[in-house]
């Protein structure tokens, strides 16, 4: 936990909605030009844009707050986007990272070196646990590998 970061990143979405912008249209045009063969997984990208960006910012958000809701919310949407076929990590990796430069792009003048640092920090934290949700859900609940009988 950093109470210096969740500052400086409470200051960049401070900017951000005082600035009127909604990253999640430029964050996904982004994202698809990267990934263009995942728009078809989307059926509903104005509903989905909102939640996928409002979350992905409040698990930083949260990281650098120490807030304990984060892990199991990770691991929820981890378990859901099997949903979604088999996701990449890369993509998650890109997402995040994707989110953090939009949100850098839209927070103008309080954009700096600092808060940069803050928001890739718990980008770097968020990966991590990503990572980790899904290691512990493909052993506690492997999909698509045959189980041994017992
Ligand atoms: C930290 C990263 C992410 C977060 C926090 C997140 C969060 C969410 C949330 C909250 C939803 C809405 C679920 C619902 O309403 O039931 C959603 C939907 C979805 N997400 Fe993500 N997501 C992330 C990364 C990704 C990535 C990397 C992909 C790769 C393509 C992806 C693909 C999808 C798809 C396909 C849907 C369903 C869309 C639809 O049916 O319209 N997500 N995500």
């Amino acid at each position: 936990m950093s109470e210096a970061d969740a500052a400086r990143m409470e200051a960049s979405l401070t900017a951000v909605a005082d600035a009127g912008i909604d990253i999640r249209h430029a964050l996904f045009e982004r994202f698809f030009a990267a990934f263009p063969e995942r728009r078809a997984s989307f059926m509903v990208v104005d509903a989905s844009s909102r939640r996928m960006t409002d979350e992905t910012l409040q698990m930083m958000f949260g990281l650098a707050k120490g807030e304990g809701w984060v892990w199991p919310l990770v691991a929820e949407l981890v378990f859901t986007h099997r949903a979604y076929g088999p996701l990449p990590i890369a993509e998650y990796d890109a997402f995040i990272d994707m989110t953090v430069a939009e949100l850098g792009a839209a927070a103008g003048t309080t954009w700096n070196g600092e808060a940069a640092a803050a928001w890739q920090r718990h980008a770097g934290a968020l990966k991590a646990m990503i990572r980790r949700a899904r290691a512990e859900w493909e052993s506690a609940m492997p999909v698509g590998t045959p189980q041994p009988a017992d």
